[in-house]
């Protein structure tokens, strides 16, 4: 595997900037659900949204469980996402009457996130909204509400703090920009 200072071509969020926003967005979910009788449970979109989720979820004071699922999307290239989403691993939770909060790594063409909340909601959960740490606005296909949003980012392929290239890098502490030109495996 290639050393990512090969291919990364700037910090576009550093770690102390993640750190912040993401303490941010702690505090607005809490402020949001502190009144709510009924049980919140945050839900993760893997594996993308890992590293956010238990950062969010440590920074956050009002109880709440967790599950995950996990979706696949038909790529048209090793980095390209598509149109066309399924499930391959679904809840363990019953959903039904919760408050569901899900916590996604970006949300690019938006067709992953369209696709979860539409097999979300015939599970009837009390309310359901999308906490997504990136948003590569300008990609958007379908139209999906984002109540909290980390950072809006540029259109450029982005790895670290969970975001993955082929797989790897999802370790990194910030989120770097690939100049994809100089991946030994070209998308
Ligand atoms: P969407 O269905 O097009 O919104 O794609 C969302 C999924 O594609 C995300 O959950 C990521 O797993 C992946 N993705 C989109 N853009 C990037 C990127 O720049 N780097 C890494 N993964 C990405
Ligand atoms: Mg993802």
């Amino acid at each position: 595997m290639q050393d990512y200072r090969e291919f990364l071509a700037e910090v576009l969020i550093s770690e102390e900037d993640l750190k912040r926003r993401v303490v941010e967005l702690a505090t607005e979910v809490d402020a949001d659900y502190l009144n709510e009788d009924d049980p919140l449970l945050l839900i993760c979109i893997l594996r993308g949204g890992m590293i956010f989720l238990t950062d969010l979820m440590r920074y956050m004071k009002v109880p709440h469980q967790i599950d995950f699922m996990a979706v696949s999307s038909y790529r048209v290239g090793a980095r390209a996402s598509s149109g066309s989403v399924r499930l391959t691993l679904d809840l363990q939770t019953d959903i039904r009457g919760m408050n569901v909060l899900l916590v996604e790594d970006i949300i690019d063409s938006g067709n992953t996130i369209a696709y979860v909340l539409e097999y979300l909601e015939t599970r009837q959960p009390k309310s359901l909204r999308v906490c997504s740490l990136l948003d590569k606005a300008e990609r958007r296909e379908v139209v999906v509400p984002i109540h909290y949003r980390g950072f809006e980012i540029p259109n450029k392929y982005v790895f670290g703090y969970g975001l993955d290239i082929d797989e790897y890098y999802r370790n990194l502490p910030f989120i770097g920009v690939a100049d994809t030109g100089k991946l030994s495996v070209p998308g």
